[in-house]
């Protein structure tokens, strides 16, 4: 069962998001596992469906004073099965540390839900990419003792670029991961591949052996792509 996780970001309006909804809501799939992850107001209205339910983050605390932040316990009682957590937006725009992903993840894994980790390395870092990978993987799971977890290979210079690695680069650098998570956590994951996903190479991506699932930002808030991707996937 390969998963497709569509992140819609700090997008759509109330009436856009309504209106996606109500147009995929009855996409049957049988190969595949639906993950949506919409702007936090938006949650209830994804919530109880057909497909899963997933979050963009979650606060580093528990509950409390901490005014604009949702916290573990608010997502859980949502249903929410899935958060993306240390996306690269998180990491480098909003300044995200490694210890609150860290936190995070292992809220997550106290709660219950299957935390999304995303990964990956910057255009100027591709020369010394497995020791970048290694060191957000470490400073994670060091601390965590791992139950259940998806690794998101994000290259950052893929993200909303256009750009993405030749199929062989992806297959050799989620194997790398898994191989890695396997010597030194002694535990299987699975392996998203994200980063300018689209509608024309998923066919190339969904060949790939390693890859379990996809992270896809921007093709996925265009309902007709998100099905035709979709729809390459189901085979
Ligand atoms: P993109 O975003 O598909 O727009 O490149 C992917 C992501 O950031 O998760």
């Amino acid at each position: 069962m390969k998963r497709i996780v569509s992140n819609h970001k700090m997008n759509l309006t109330k009436e856009e998001v309504k209106a996606y909804e109500e147009e995929i809501r009855n996409y049957q799939t049988q190969k595949c596992e639906l993950i949506f992850c919409p702007s936090f107001p938006y949650l209830s209205y994804f919530e109880g469906k057909n497909y899963s339910l997933g979050s963009q983050n979650v606060a580093s605390s528990k509950m409390g004073a901490l005014t604009g932040e949702v916290s573990i316990e608010q997502l859980k009682s949502m249903n929410v099965k899935y958060i993306i957590i240390g996306h690269s937006e998180r990491r480098n725009l909003l300044k995200e540390t490694k210890e609150e992903i860290r936190i995070k993840v292992g809220l997550c894994l106290e709660y219950g839900i299957t935390p999304i980790l995303c990964i990956g390395e910057k255009e100027e870092e591709q020369n010394r990419k497995e020791e970048i990978l290694k060191d957000e993987i470490d400073s994670v799971l060091k601390e965590n003792s791992i139950t259940n977890i998806l690794i998101a290979y994000e290259p950052i210079w893929a993200i909303g670029t256009g750009k993405i690695p030749t199929a062989k680069e992806i297959d050799e650098t989620l194997s790398w991961i898994k191989n890695y998570i396997r010597d030194n956590y002694h535990c299987s994951c699975e392996t998203l591949y994200g980063g300018s996903i689209n509608d024309q190479n998923i066919q190339m991506l969904n060949e790939i052996p390693s890859i379990d699932g996809y992270l896809i930002g921007g093709a996925s808030l265009d309902v007709e792509k998100l099905k035709k991707i979709i729809d390459v996937v189901e085979g």
